[in-house]
């Protein structure tokens, strides 16, 4: 009797376990389908929900900075156990992953390689080279516990002043897309994800977590969308993160026609969007960003989860679209290194150093050159500037890295035998120490950012005696300008884009002296962005922009001004002559007080540049506005200088179907060994719409051509890329004509030119994003 009361005892738990194994499966990737059916409501929402991070909560910080799993990483995704539904981790981005270094109780280390930033990377016209780049920082993504970086950043520089604009690539939509494209694939296909960022039209610092961006259809379509369609369709990102600001009167985090219409049903994005980081919104209730296709909310509070379950009980939210960005959501993390278990190891930083190097040398600019470079023989420089000597190798915010060193000016010389001169070396480093323990000192707690990579310290007095004593023993003056910039804050021109009062007279001082004594003066921009160079240029001998170059930038400028490298870097953005010569300025923040991020109570006060931004401007950004009002600039978009000339023969253009193909013969005609970007502008017949004078519709680079070496470069150009966007009908249409294929190496240097005629093209899409009112925007006369 007892016997068989145990033996029913016993089944009767068996069969609780076997059913209880059924109703609770264990995610895999082929059993989405039953772990969705398995949760509850709660923890759907729990999932849609980031799991937040330590220093944000009430902290009011933006910055990452959780220390569970990862410390320093941006944020979490919420692990439900029951489900086998693991954590997994987002870093930053995207100039090298973003994490702390030294971590308490562990003797280990964990710094990551500082990558160049954006615009360098950019500027290296070098798909290949940037996918190389990619696959380094997706590697230490993987190897440091991580299973997304947040980059890369694909906002458009619409004006030189955005504080953020060196995490950016480029004034135009097709390098942005190309180069954005080749790093996802990179960090992609180390089996981790990237968030391509910020969507859409993040294009300012100040009120960025509200302004809206009021823009026309046309240049969403063309311009602000465009990098973000091309790495959608060519690289297949696993996550895209919404931006902060508003467009049109709509926040992104909730703009359906923007995140569904477009993104998934026009462009077929397969991944999950996730909110940039601001948590619950005042003014945008969760649910909206549920049901406009916004899967994940980041960082993360458990109000918005709330917000979820009360909304779907209250009939305001249906639970299609909670299952449809659960479903998502759990699609995404079947793909993950946490969720397939890898073993982590140490990701090797001397192979990604060298990485870095040949991506920074190859990004650097030379913007001018009357001959003195390169300086074979260089013997004893006098270093001036305080960047030379505390060189900034990426941007302050959520995009800095922490590296394990940066070469700096004064070791890069060295490391190719040459001397700097002792005095001043000496008294710049000391001012440095000095100056660096200052600032941590001083450090205002409104400054959080300061604490995210290298602030710029300030520059010191050059006297005419100190330039008497540096010429006696240095056979050339560098000078090296610094610019900081960073999250939170636009750039101001004063001081910022253009000189200082005191870089003016150091140049003045400096060159003044050396030159008469016919020794050569160089000034190196260390700067991730747009700078002013036509009041000083002439008084200097060469120009060399070299970004903000990452942890091997010292290396890497000695390469270059040695001639150990020849320079093959081209600009990704027009240089203005002065920054309100871009006609965004006038619709662009300037002067406004710096930002804090939490939303302001009473904002709404309509405001020009904080409450809303008119883009008059409109499709003429950059050089589509200097090209065709015929402005003139001090270096155009595409430009850099070389050692060597390069000469292009044999432009052919062929049409199959839907696309063009057009080919280039490209010569080093030169004496030493160089590589040579070719970029395609098309100007198209005139039609119905108003056009650009031209636009980069594709570009190719060289391999490094020996003197006297060819190589034929093909390009490959779709008729839907030649198209613009007609808002009437909503639609892409290439009118039928005569266009014009032009091939150059910057916008304002065209080598070769051929007409080809196109039959119309059409492609209708959604009527998705129109302004709510007129615009008064800028036409040809
Ligand atoms: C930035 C993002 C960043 C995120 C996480 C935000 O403030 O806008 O670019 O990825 O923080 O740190």
């Amino acid at each position: 009797m007892r016997t068989k009361r145990l033996f029913t005892l016993g089944l009767t738990a068996l069969l609780t376990a076997t059913t209880m194994t059924a109703q609770t499966p264990k995610l895999s990737a082929d059993n989405i389908d039953e772990v969705l059916k398995a949760m509850t409501l709660d923890e759907k929402a729990q999932l849609l929900v980031g799991a937040g991070n330590d220093a944000f909560v009430g902290s009011g910080a933006m910055m990452g900075h959780q220390k569970k799993l990862v410390a320093g990483a941006a944020g979490l995704t919420v692990a439900i156990p029951r489900l086998g539904i693991p954590a997994t981790v987002l870093t930053d981005g995207p100039a090298g992953v973003h994490i702390d270094p030294i971590r308490e109780g562990d003797s280990k280390t964990y710094y990551a390689t500082g990558f160049p930033v954006g615009t360098c990377l950019a500027s290296t016209w070098n798909t290949q080279l940037v996918e190389q780049v990619g696959q380094a920082i997706g590697n230490e993504t993987l190897e440091y516990g991580c299973d997304v970086v947040l980059g890369p950043g694909l906002n458009l520089h619409r004006n030189p002043l955005c504080g953020r604009n060196f995490e950016y690539y480029s004034e135009d939509p097709i390098v942005t897309g190309m180069i954005g494209a080749a790093v996802t694939k990179g960090i992609q296909s180390q089996g981790v994800g990237v968030s391509a960022k910020h969507f859409a039209v993040n294009s300012q610092e100040n009120s960025r977590t509200k302004v809206d961006e009021r823009v026309s259809q046309r240049a969403l379509r063309e311009l602000y969308l465009k990098g973000f369609e091309i790495v959608v369709r060519e690289s297949n990102p696993w996550t895209i993160m919404s931006a902060y600001n508003k467009i049109n009167g709509f926040y992104a985090q909730g703009y359906k026609d923007m995140l569904t219409t477009i993104l998934r049903d026009e462009w077929g994005f397969k991944g999950i969007v996730m909110t940039d980081w601001i948590g619950k919104r005042a003014d945008l209730p969760t649910e909206m960003e549920v049901e406009a296709g916004n899967d994940l909310m980041m960082p993360g509070y458990p109000a918005q989860a709330k917000d979820i379950v009360d909304a779907v009980k209250a009939g305001r939210l249906d639970m299609k679209y909670v299952d449809q960005n659960v479903r998502r959501m759990l699609e995404y993390i079947v793909k993950t290194p946490r969720f397939k278990g890898y073993q982590y190891s140490k990701p090797d930083l001397d192979a990604h150093a060298k990485v870095t190097r040949q991506s920074s040398t190859e990004g650097m600019v030379l913007l001018k050159n009357n001959g003195v470079l390169p300086i074979r023989d260089l013997k004893t420089v006098a270093l001036f500037g305080v960047n030379s000597y505390d060189f900034l190798s990426g941007g302050l915010g959520s995009g800095c890295v922490n590296v394990p060193y940066v070469v700096d000016m004064v070791q890069g010389l060295k490391n190719i035998g040459v001397k700097t001169t002792p005095l001043l070396t000496e008294i710049y480093q000391n001012y440095v120490k000095y100056a660096k323990a200052k600032l941590k000192a001083d450090k205002n707690p409104m400054m959080w950012f300061l604490d995210q990579g290298q602030p710029k310290l300030d520059e010191i007095e050059i006297s005419e005696r100190c330039v008497t004593h540096e010429l006696r023993e240095a056979d050339a003056a560098i000078i090296t300008i610094g610019r900081q910039a960073g999250e939170g804050v636009d750039r101001k021109i004063d001081g910022e884009f253009n000189l200082s009062q005191m870089e003016q007279d150091m140049i003045f001082r400096v060159s003044s002296q050396f030159r008469a004594a016919g020794k050569p003066v160089i000034v190196i921009l260390n700067s991730g962005s747009v700078m002013e160079t036509c009041s000083w240029r002439d008084r200097v001998d060469a120009i060399l922009c070299a970004w903000q170059p990452g942890e091997e930038g010292g290396n890497s400028v000695a390469d270059v001004l040695t001639g150990k490298a020849n320079p093959s870097g081209k600009l990704t953005m027009t240089w203005p002559i002065a920054a309100t010569d871009h006609p965004s300025t006038k619709n662009f923040p300037q002067d406004i007080e710096m930002y804090s991020y939490r939303e302001m109570k009473g904002w709404g006060r309509g405001i020009p540049n904080e409450d809303y931004t008119n883009h008059e401007e409109d499709i003429y950004v950059g050089y589509r506005y200097f090209d065709t009002f015929q402005k003139e600039v001090a270096y155009p978009f595409g430009y850099g200088l070389s050692y060597t000339t390069f000469e292009f023969s044999k432009l052919t253009t062929k049409v199959n179907g839907n696309s063009v193909t057009v080919s280039v013969t490209v010569k080093n005609t030169g004496n030493v060994a160089g590589k040579e970007v070719a970029q395609l502008y098309v100007t198209a017949p005139k039609g119905k719409l108003e056009k650009p004078a031209q636009e980069l519709k594709a570009f190719a680079k060289t391999r490094e051509l020996q003197p006297g070496e060819s190589e034929t470069l093909t390009m490959t150009v779709l008729k839907r890329d030649l198209a613009s966007f007609d808002e009437t009908g909503s639609k892409w249409i290439a009118e039928a004509g005569q266009y014009l294929f032009k091939v150059g190496n910057s916008s304002r240097d065209i080598k070769l030119t051929a007409p080809m005629k196109i039959t119309e093209y059409t492609e209708s899409v959604h009527n998705a994003m129109a302004p709510k009112q007129p615009l008064n925007i800028l036409k040809q006369k």
